[in-house]
């Protein structure tokens, strides 16, 4: 198997849960908070690890409480987490209301994953250099993700990006683009990224194949419950997942993500680490939660 590296963001998350969403300038009554380890970054680091993938997690937390428990948190799913830099900002916070759809709206504060700079990463060098797969998300700051996949690829390593939360303006430049293997957006992120609507399967397709002409070798698009579209040189498919009720849909995207990466690393087809990783968020989305809700090997 080989060597999975993230590097990206850790947040505790503070989930509370709601009838309904507050309107602008309203007070609402939430019936549960719920502090739970988080970050697009973590989340995907920790899918990874329970699903069986030898995992190192590069990032930045505070020295504080929150820092802490998510650095255990991540050691509890079987993550190397001892490149994880102790930085003097306080640990990064989301705020995540859900209500009982189990839709959710999150708010970040950075903190410390503004501290997972070049700077930070070229000292982790070594660590890169003994992974095969690279994954990326767009929550520690933009120039230490290009870094990353510039030299992540010039190493003949597998990169995937996960492009979230996507850029509000400026996009990823053509040269990032162009050292990406997986890029694995949603739809509102394709449609940003691409500049195309994103409303049905050919307009999907449509935007997708536009990312593999700005350079990015392969696209894959999750579509919620409908699973995800896979855009290669070779195929453009809907691989669809399994219909489940879901209570929370926090950290499906990371869960999904981690697993592909898993599946990837086990040499798995790209279709069969879809197949794989839709398997694995669909029972996420069944639980409340980031990192409460990902799914062990054996429950798959
Ligand atoms: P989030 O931001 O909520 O973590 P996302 O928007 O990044 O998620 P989605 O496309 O909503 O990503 O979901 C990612 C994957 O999770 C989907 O491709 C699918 O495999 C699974 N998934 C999401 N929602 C559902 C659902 N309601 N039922 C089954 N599987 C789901
Ligand atoms: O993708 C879900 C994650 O987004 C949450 O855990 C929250 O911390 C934000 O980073």
């Amino acid at each position: 198997m080989s060597k999975i590296v993230v590097a990206g963001s850790l947040n505790m998350d503070l989930r509370f849960a709601m009838k309904r969403m507050p309107l602008e300038g309203e007070t609402v009554l939430a019936d549960s908070l719920l502090y739970n380890p988080g970050g697009k970054g973590a989340n995907q680091a920790a899918a990874a690890a329970k699903l069986g993938g030898s995992v190192a997690m590069l990032g930045c937390v505070g020295k504080d409480g929150f820092g802490d428990a998510l650095a255990k948190s991540l050691e509890d799913c079987g993550c190397d987490v001892s490149r994880l830099a102790r930085v003097d900002d306080p640990t990064g916070t989301a705020a995540i209301y859900v209500d009982e759809r189990g839709r959710n709206s999150i708010v970040v504060v950075s903190g410390a994953n503004g501290r997972c700079d070049t700077a930070y990463l070229k000292g982790c060098e070594d660590v890169l250099k003994a992974c095969d797969i690279l994954l990326l998300q767009l929550e520690i700051p933009y120039e230490a993700v290009w870094h990353l996949a510039k030299k992540a690829h010039a190493l003949g390593k597998t990169v995937i990006l996960n492009p979230a939360p996507a850029p509000e303006e400026g996009g990823i430049p053509k040269d990032v683009l162009a050292c990406v293997d997986w890029i694995t957006p949603n739809e509102t992120e394709l449609s940003r990224l691409s500049g195309l609507p994103c409303e049905d399967p050919e307009q999907i397709e449509e935007a997708a194949s536009k990312l593999r002409a700005l350079g990015a070798a392969n696209v894959l698009v999750t579509v919620g419950s409908q699973g995800a579209f896979l855009c290669t040189p070779e195929m453009a498919e809907l691989i669809p997942t399994e219909k489940v009720k879901a209570v929370d849909t926090t950290a499906a995207g990371d869960c999904f993500n981690g697993a592909f990466a898993v599946g990837l690393s086990e040499g798995m087809t790209p279709a069969e680490a879809v197949a794989f990783a839709n398997r694995a968020a669909s029972i996420s989305v069944t639980r409340p939660g980031a990192q409460s809700s990902l799914p062990s090997r054996g429950e798959l």
